[in-house]
């Protein structure tokens, strides 16, 4: 999954390759380089690592020419070296590429039996060595792009620049999302519509199997039977502006800083002031529904853990759960009466994604909870559900997570009302209890200070546990994820009931062991399970209100006081103290926070 952008332009391209690669690199950031074409002469640069090493050789070597393509690598195939990084080039043509060419060993073995020998370790590279072998064969740089595309297995999206043509750019797209923007006498291509926002809100999204010959004022898309297809133009608002840190030390933490704001936001879309109902985008008859199949990777599948809990208690609506890259491949029977849920702050994630197709025709409905309107998650449901979270740029998803279950939590309510398993005055005080959220947000947020106290002593753990019970598992999942992401210290979510079968094992005085327990109906079990981690010298740091810290008397390493809040809404709330102990136990160690290593925020390929 890495970001790639093209531009035909009026100006220099590269400073506007780099300013568009700035808005890609959540996609990757193990190598950056751009190409372009000048009195006919392809050239490139490339650095490895973020992007501001290749900023820095530009200084010292600039590449002039007004077409370019330019791209921010996760390394699938090869490490990320330089000579590995795109742009790959091969005699005259140049490519940067997003996803995985599956039969690219057999390519090779063929481009070796015309004598065409590979420099680099990519898939990639295969792209333009085809290409080129195309265009020794008297094609054109079209026919040869055409060509080439026919070869490739698995997911791409591609833009090529040629020797000799700088009013043109080829892109294609298969299983991996790429959008054209128009400017006024320049086109540019991107990833998505987020890279190509200071150039043009005029977008064409390309189609699965789309070609697109691209000019300065021309655009010719073709699909995958080869035939002219017209793609409609969309003016996309993004602001852009809202892309900065605002002040903060990271991302991640203005992300953790603006979840009041942004839920109340998200809370005002779905339920407007004075309105007594739940307001959806379009209905969603969950009488005629016998089960809901979730589906989602990550933080998000975590967020369908939590809504399980609210759907099957609330609604009385059985709920299957399951990872993305698995539920696509088991070929699970979907039967009639089921509606398929996706959850995606991308919108692009390519296990969801391909979970989606899988469902679509089978399921009675297809919907999904994403954060990124434009996404292809989202166009391809019958019904998205925005979060209005906003751009999340750190990559460790929080403010996502929350605005996810915020709308998760409508969902089930509004399900649970259509089914007559809630009154109409449960229903009210769960939705004040919904209201009061961003207060009760603002008044979570302020643990930040002792948060970082303790996770002075977190810092230096090399193991810890999380345990919770009921709705409070998928937190402590979470929190484990959020603290190994950013941190880089081992850390594992159980339930507080399994950990007498097995996992206890671990526990001595070197592992804290946090437990996200508010004081609701299981508490005094997860009580049990304290003093059983006690007994065995393990330290406790215990997340809960006040009635919970004390009834859970001395022993306790430490504990983090949280406000009173229903166990029904306790999921969301909790998610921050979650948020804030791996914010602050990385910030001791010093890791890079908004880019852990290895991962990326946008994860478009399987
Ligand atoms: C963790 C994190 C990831 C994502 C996962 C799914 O902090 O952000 O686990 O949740 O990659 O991504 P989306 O939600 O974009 O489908």
């Amino acid at each position: 999954m890495c970001g790639i952008i093209g531009v035909l332009g009026d100006h220099e391209a590269a400073p506007i390759l780099v300013d568009a690669l700035k808005r890609l690199e959540y996609r990757g950031y193990d190598s950056a380089g751009i190409a372009t074409v000048r009195n006919g002469q392809l050239d490139r640069r490339r650095a490895v690592g973020k992007l501001v090493n290749l900023s820095d050789l530009l200084v010292h070597q600039p590449l002039s020419g007004k077409a370019g393509i330019g791209h921010t690598r996760w390394a699938t195939h090869g490490a990320p070296t330089e000579g590995n990084a795109h742009p790959h080039q091969a005699g005259r043509v140049a490519v940067v590429h997003n996803g995985i060419i599956e039969n690219y060993q057999d390519l090779r073995e063929e481009l070796a039996s015309h004598g065409i020998t590979p420099q680099t370790d990519t898939d990639t590279e295969t792209v333009a060595l085809l290409a080129e072998h195309y265009l020794d064969q008297g094609n054109s740089p079209r026919d040869a792009a055409q060509l080439t595309l026919s070869r490739l297995d698995g997911a791409y999206a591609l833009c090529f620049l040629f020797e000799g043509e700088e009013d043109l750019l080829i892109a294609a797209r298969k299983g991996s999302p790429l959008a054209i923007g128009h400017g006024d006498g320049e086109m540019f291509v991107g990833s998505d519509a987020i890279a190509l926002s200071p150039m043009t809100d005029r977008i064409t999204y390309l189609e699965e199997g789309d070609m697109a010959v691209v000019t300065r004022t021309s655009l010719e898309i073709r699909n995958a039977e080869n035939r002219v297809a017209n793609r409609p133009v969309k003016t996309i608002r993004i602001d852009a502006a809202r892309i900065d840190k605002g002040g903060h030390r990271h991302f991640m933490a203005k992300e953790i800083a603006e979840q009041p704001t942004v839920l109340a936001d998200a809370i005002s879309r779905y339920l407007p002031a004075g309105a007594d109902d739940i307001v959806l985008p379009e209905a969603i008859d969950f009488t005629a529904i016998d089960r809901l199949t979730m589906v989602a990777c990550g933080t998000a599948f975590y967020a369908c853990n939590v809504a399980k809990y609210w759907f099957e208690q609330l609604a009385r609506l059985p709920v299957e759960i399951d990872v993305a890259s698995e539920f696509r491949y088991r070929e699970p029977p979907v039967p009639k009466g089921t509606a398929a849920l996706f959850v995606s702050q991308s919108g692009e994630t390519a296990d969801t994604l391909a979970a989606l197709r899988y469902c679509a025709g089978k399921a009675d409905r297809i919907l999904s909870v994403v954060n990124v309107p434009e996404s292809s998650i989202s166009r391809e449901s019958d019904l998205a559900l925005p979060i209005h979270a906003g751009v999340e740029i750190g990559v460790a998803s929080t403010k996502a997570f929350t605005c996810q279950l915020l709308v998760l939590a409508l969902l089930a309510l509004e399900a649970a009302r259509q089914r007559g398993e809630i009154t109409a005055g449960e229903l009210q005080d769960r939705l004040e209890d919904v209201r009061a959220l961003p207060g009760l947000l603002n008044q979570a947020l302020t643990i930040g200070d002792p948060v970082e106290r303790l996770s002075r002593d977190l810092a230096e753990a090399r193991d810890i546990l999380f345990l919770g019970r009921g709705a409070m598992y998928p937190l402590a999942l979470e929190g484990a994820l959020k603290l190994k992401e950013i941190s880089y210290i081992h850390a594992e979510g159980y339930a507080s009931g399994e950990l007498k079968h097995g996992p206890i094992a671990l526990v001595d005085d070197h592992v804290p062991v946090i437990v996200m327990a508010p004081r609701d109906a299981l508490f005094e079990k997860t009580i049990s399970n304290m003093q059983e981690v006690m007994a065995r010298g393990g330290r406790i740091l215990l997340v809960s209100d006040a009635k919970g810290i004390k009834s859970a008397g001395d022993g306790v390493w430490r504990t983090i006081q949280m406000p009173d809040v229903s166990a029904f809404l306790a999921p969301i709330l909790y998610a921050i103290p979650a948020q804030l102990l791996a914010y602050h136990t990385a910030v001791a160690k010093g890791t890079d926070v908004d880019q852990p290593r290895n991962l990326a925020k946008s994860v478009t390929v399987e």
